[in-house]
């Protein structure tokens, strides 16, 4: 039977992982979040006292990283050499890291495999920089999320808030703008909009407006064979 792969791609804060995992609940798909691997193997370098800045340490080191992925009660658990790392994997450093680590030839062959393979096995919908245009090149749907830093830096800002962590806002738009000026200009596998991905820009939707659009065009492109 043939698998249904849907995959989002777009810069930091679109919402990315808050939209697929709803699309992922609603359609009954297996939800995959391709940063937290990534957060992962920059979580390993650290503990490891490996700079994310030298290339041939991280490439040398990333074969020793055996990152996993499990679910429980659907949520995805990321295992980094048998540790569940998913709680520790969400801070601003992480994202950082991740982005660092995410540049090297090394790093991605691992990630990219890891990913394939899980879209080989089920129906999946899976976030992140490259999956349109690397990962799953076949996606039966490709969406590139995005909005404005101002309103992605917001957002963020009234999240840390609700936790009631104090944070500054300007200083979460710059380190947006940098990360994913990173990610954008990587020689590897850039963020980018893959050709047959549908633009959805977000600042002035709401995540319900979102979530529907999504699963009308994934209705509208598969309609032959869902019938
Ligand atoms: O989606 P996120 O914020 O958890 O991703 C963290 C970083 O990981 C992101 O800044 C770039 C990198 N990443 C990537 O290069 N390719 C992916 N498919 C997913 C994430």
């Amino acid at each position: 039977m043939k698998n249904y792969n849907i995959a989002i791609d777009g810069p930091a804060g679109a919402g990315k992982s808050t939209i697929a995992k709803i699309v992922a609940k609603k359609l009954e798909y297996i939800y995959v979040d391709t940063g937290a691997m990534y957060r992962a193997m920059g979580i390993y370098m650290l503990n490891n006292g490996i700079s994310v800045e030298d290339e041939e340490s991280v490439s040398k080191a990333c074969k020793d990283v055996k990152i996993t992925i499990e679910y429980i009660k659907g949520e995805q658990q990321v295992i980094l050499n048998g540790d569940n790392v998913t709680g520790t994997i969400r801070t601003e450093e992480a994202g950082k890291l991740a982005s660092a680590v995410a540049k090297y030839k090394a790093v991605r062959a691992k990630m990219v495999e890891l990913q394939k393979s899980l879209a080989a096995s089920s129906n999946v919908i899976m976030d992140g920089r490259d999956i349109g245009s690397v990962v799953l090149p076949n996606a039966d749907l490709k969406i590139y999320l995005t909005a404005s830093s101002g309103e992605r830096a917001l957002r963020r800002w009234k999240e840390l808030e609700e936790k009631g962590i104090p944070s500054d806002l300007n200083e979460i738009e710059t380190d947006i703008i940098k990360r994913d000026q990173q990610d954008m200009n990587r020689k590897i596998s850039p963020l980018c909009q893959a050709e047959d991905a549908v633009l959805l820009d977000t600042s002035d939707l709401t995540i319900d407006e979102v979530i529907d659009t999504i699963i009308s065009l994934f209705q509208e492109k598969c309609s032959e064979d869902l019938v």
